[in-house]
């Protein structure tokens, strides 16, 4: 028996509708982007800002890194080296499905070709981190890192209560395409977007918390004068999830306008819990990471983490968790986890957000021959 399905759940050209995208999900678009004419100019300029940000992770050397880890490192700081290595790449293969996937379910075609680049950096992000532990560490010190974050619990612990709420997202997501292409019916319904939004919270956590979090280590090391190449890296990585924090804290606010039955007090409450137990998730991981290390206060970086909760929220439109930790205490996190500016040195910065001056110039490509 041949089962007749009414609609498709994913379209490259739809021939009744227009240029103009309707909303970003559930919305009615042709397909094709006209630049001039979309819903929301902001995601061309997010586009042409990761455009501007592109880089080659193997163009960055690693030579002095390689003898320093070994060198200068103690046993403890190789271990945290190695563990935030890997937490990062579990993090980012994550983000890379995760953009993939939101790509297929949006109406919006301006908004799918700016996850695509997101995406993509996620892929550049992931092989970085091949990149850098290749370097310093050998096949096996990796092999066993990579795995071990995996059994480790307090990181198990905070990193699923994210993945718990994407997959409930992911599993509404496919389960609104195979409906689409059941029924024809193209409307996201309420629970969908419910599962969507606390999904995107969710996804802030990842990007503008549990990375930006890590990378602060690798910037106490540079300050100790340790492993600066690792942390010119980070820093590169560190610019474009700035930018995917912002790009989400943008679609989280264009989904409370758009649909407004969301933009609730409940819905609120339940992301300022959400992001306040995450920060104690995170608190309890690195309380216990960098037990034995001295180039990081933990004190001072659980200050922090409270700083880049306030700062989601705000990228996101919301209050902030924690009102009383307005203002970035540890100035030195800005001095050593920035890009360099183009003379050379750290180039320095009223937000840490906006990082665009940089000394690092991706090859021409004149030494290949095409
Ligand atoms: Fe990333
Ligand atoms: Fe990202």
């Amino acid at each position: 028996m041949t089962q007749e399905f009414k609609g498709k759940a994913f379209r490259i050209y739809d021939a009744d509708s227009p240029n103009h995208p309707s909303r970003i999900f559930g919305g009615k678009a042709s397909g094709i982007r006209s630049w001039d004419d979309i819903k929301y100019p902001i995601f061309l300029t997010y586009q042409k800002n990761l455009f501007g940000e592109f880089w080659i992770p193997e163009e960055i050397q690693m030579g002095k890194d390689m003898e320093e880890f070994r060198q200068k490192l103690n046993k403890n700081e190789q271990i945290v080296y190695a563990y935030n290595s890997g937490a990062l790449d579990w993090l980012d293969s994550i983000a890379t499905d995760i953009v993939g996937l939101l790509f297929l379910a949006t109406s919006d075609p301006s908004l799918r070709t700016l996850w695509v680049l997101v995406a993509g950096f996620e892929t550049m992000h992931n092989v970085s981190y091949e990149h850098i532990t290749s370097s310093t560490l050998n096949k096996d010190e990796k092999d066993k890192a990579f795995n071990e974050v995996r059994n480790l619990p307090l990181l198990v612990k905070r990193n699923m209560f994210i993945i718990e709420k994407l997959e409930k997202m992911k599993d509404a997501l496919v389960n609104f395409l195979i409906t689409k292409y059941k029924t024809g019916k193209e409307e996201m319904d309420d629970e969908t977007l419910q599962a969507v939004f606390e999904g995107l919270v969710a996804y802030q956590i990842l990007e503008g918390l549990f990375f930006s979090g890590s990378f602060v280590y690798y910037h106490s090391l540079a300050r100790d004068n340790k492993m600066q190449e690792t942390n010119n890296i980070i820093n590169m990585i560190k610019a474009d999830e700035n930018q995917h924090s912002e790009v989400f804290g943008t679609v989280i606010q264009i989904l409370m306008s758009e649909f407004p039955q969301l933009n609730t007090s409940e819905n609120l409450e339940f992301a300022m819990d959400f992001i306040r137990e995450a920060v104690k998730l995170e608190k309890a991981w690195t309380a216990w990471l960098y037990q034995d290390i001295d180039t990081l206060s933990i004190v001072e970086y659980h200050d922090y983490v409270e700083y880049l909760a306030n700062l989601i929220c705000r990228n996101a439109g919301m209050t902030e968790p924690f009102p009383e930790n307005d203002e970035l205490k540890a100035k030195w996190i800005v001095t050593y986890g920035s890009k360099k500016n183009n003379n050379g040195g750290i180039s320095p910065k009223a937000d840490f957000l906006q990082g665009n001056a940089i000394d690092y110039k991706h090859e021409d490509g004149g030494n290949f021959d095409l």
